[in-house]
């Protein structure tokens, strides 16, 4: 029996002028992680927030901080993410240049280890990698942006990935590996995603929309 889904709302739809409030609101409305997006407008077209900002943070909420670095490169950063109170962090295999060196920097550092794949890049990038991280994070939607569509063929790629997750998952004696999936989640897609296998849906603008008050409903909505 598959625990309840859990929901990661990502604080890139978040009003950014009260983004302290805006994590506490999403605390206090049963979020079960806080997804940061993590943007360097080089590796992807958009500049958002960095570790001071995670830091200020840091205090608004006691749940788990999904940190999804969409930067390259990652090395020289992760400790500081780590430091400014990331539980999990997030990143490409793209960003290299060594993605499994990287993967053993963010665990000497105390922190879950997670691979992002973008909707172009195949399962294999990260296969040889499985048995080392928690957490596969699929991109249905190419990362940059809030508000866009929900790519379908990734349905396919999560239905693969569940199977090869637990396969992974059952030689290593049921060490827990997620699988999150990123963009374009609303109630009708994350019902598919959910089918599909996921563990955990990050959904910015499905969380945000309404303000305040919606928080709640928006995100056991999600849940199914
Ligand atoms: C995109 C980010 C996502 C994004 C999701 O690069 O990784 O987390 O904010 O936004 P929605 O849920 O609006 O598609
Ligand atoms: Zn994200």
């Amino acid at each position: 029996m598959q625990q309840t889904t859990r929901i990661a709302p990502s604080i890139l739809s978040a009003d950014f002028a009260q983004l302290g409030a805006e994590v506490s609101a999403i605390a206090a409305a049963g979020a079960d992680y806080v997804h940061v997006d993590v943007m360097d407008g080089h590796f992807v077209p958009n500049l958002t927030i960095g570790p001071m900002v995670v830091k200020a943070l840091r205090p608004h909420a006691k749940l788990p901080f999904d940190v999804h670095l969409m930067i390259a490169p990652v090395d020289p950063y992760v400790a500081e993410f780590a430091q400014a109170g990331a539980d999990i962090i997030t990143f490409h295999p793209e960003a290299g240049p060594h993605p499994h060196r990287t993967i053993q920097l963010i665990k000497s550092l105390g922190k879950k280890a997670g691979l992002s794949l973008n909707p172009g890049t195949p399962i294999s990038a990260i296969e040889w990698l499985l048995p080392e991280i928690d957490l596969v994070l699929v991109m249905s939607v190419n990362p940059g942006f809030g508000g866009q569509r929900f790519i379908e063929s990734s349905l396919d790629k999560i239905k693969e990935l569940r199977r090869r997750i637990d396969a992974v998952s059952e030689k290593q004696g049921g060490r827990p590996i997620d699988l999150e999936v990123d963009g374009g989640i609303n109630v009708e897609t994350a019902k598919r995603a959910i089918a599909a296998g996921v563990d955990v849906l990050v959904a910015g603008t499905a969380t945000f929309q309404g303000g305040t008050s919606k928080y709640a409903a928006n995100i056991a909505a999600l849940r199914g």
